[in-house]
């Protein structure tokens, strides 16, 4: 099986990469976890601070869930303010404030109140959200996007939008939070980098941990401030396990292997890729989406396939030796090269023929 999954994304070098499990290794013989800080820790921050030298200061969590979760109570505290924009169908984990962006069944079990306290805006729609703010502008303590938001499709996010958030956030005090939980792993300063868009706050996760559990946030000093353990009103943040020095020391390694020649050859693959199954694709009338080393077969105009075909490319593929993620998409990690994306593009223009064909949409 081609592991295209990558643990939702996760698993940027795969499994088992050498660096990564003797770094974690040596932690591990160390000592797991100390309820103290420790050099690991210290170090993957320099590491991050260096991938976004507009920001100051780091502060680790368990889970993407939990750094965003840290964040938005950050941008309350520090704003004085409650309500949060978010962007229709954005995932950012599954805190209940977060699941606002879904579905009435994705929003099944969130209070009233939260609901309450967040404004949906669409895609890619800056009058929309221009509108949304000017309308309450003194309520908002925060703007969440994520730059190529999963949960929406793999819909790039338009330039144009990002500069009215970034322009209207600051003209009107809000936090501008980036989730770069997933999109960290397209570019050297993550994906706000290559937008040339500078956040307030920035959310990650994934591919920082080296295959364990881990989140965190990076910031400017004023707003990191507020979590300042030696102030009488530094908010209570921690975790039982959060910055564990194994986490950390695998962490380390794996953001350090992602060096920009590494980045450029995955991305590239990943443009290749799509090009190729685009082409191979068209006759089914399906199109890729995505961007760099993350792609998603999708049938043309859909915002995604339906659950239905989602899960029957699923298994098409499955049987073909390919491991997609449940929304379909296509993760490439470092060790792979030509031949191996030439294979899963075969096998995944199969798949899409098979249950194109079966469904009748091709
Ligand atoms: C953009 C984004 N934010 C937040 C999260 C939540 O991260 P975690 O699964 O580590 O809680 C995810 C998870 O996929 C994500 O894609």
């Amino acid at each position: 099986l081609i592991d295209c999954s990558n643990n939702f994304t996760a698993l940027v070098h795969g499994h088992a990469e050498p660096h990564i499990v003797a770094a974690a290794e040596k932690a591990m013989r160390a000592g797991t976890c100390f309820s103290l800080p420790n050099r690991y820790e210290l170090e993957h921050a320099q590491e991050l601070l260096k991938r976004f030298p507009a920001l100051d200061q780091v502060r680790y969590t368990n889970s993407g869930t939990e750094a965003v979760m840290t964040a938005i109570r950050i941008a309350r505290a520090y704003t004085g303010r409650e309500r949060c924009i978010m962007v229709r169908d954005s995932y950012h984990g599954t805190a209940d404030i977060a699941l606002t962006t879904g579905d009435r069944w994705v929003r099944r079990g969130i209070p009233e109140g939260v609901l309450q306290d967040v404004a949906i805006v669409e895609l890619n729609d800056a009058a929309g959200l221009r509108d949304t703010i000017e309308r309450d502008a003194g309520s908002y303590a925060a703007l969440i996007l994520d730059l190529l938001p999963s949960g929406a499709g793999l819909v790039p996010v338009q330039s144009a939008f990002v500069q009215t958030a970034r322009d209207l956030a600051t003209r009107y005090g809000i936090v501008l939070i980036l989730d770069e939980v997933i999109s960290f792993r397209l570019g050297l300063h993550g994906l706000s980098g290559e937008y040339k868009v500078n956040a307030d706050l920035i959310t990650l996760g994934k591919v920082i941990g080296g295959g364990f559990p881990v989140g965190a946030v990076v910031g400017r000093e004023p707003l990191m401030r507020e979590l300042d353990p030696t102030s009488p009103k530094g908010l209570l943040h921690g975790g039982t396990f959060v910055a564990n020095p194994v986490t950390m020391a695998a962490g380390l390694a794996s953001v350090r292997l992602l060096t920009e020649t590494a980045i450029t050859r995955l991305n590239g693959l990943g443009d290749d890729l799509r090009s190729d199954l685009s082409t191979r694709l068209r006759s089914s009338n399906w199109e890729v989406r995505g961007r760099g080393s993350l792609l998603r077969p999708v049938p043309a105009g859909g915002a995604t396939a339906d659950k239905r075909l989602q899960w029957g490319l699923w298994w098409a593929a499955y049987d073909r030796g390919i491991l997609l993620t449940q929304h379909n998409d296509i993760v490439l990690s470092t060790p792979m090269d030509k031949p191996v994306v030439d294979e899963v593009a075969d096998q995944v223009a199969n798949a899409v023929t098979a249950v194109s064909s079966r469904a009748g949409t091709g």
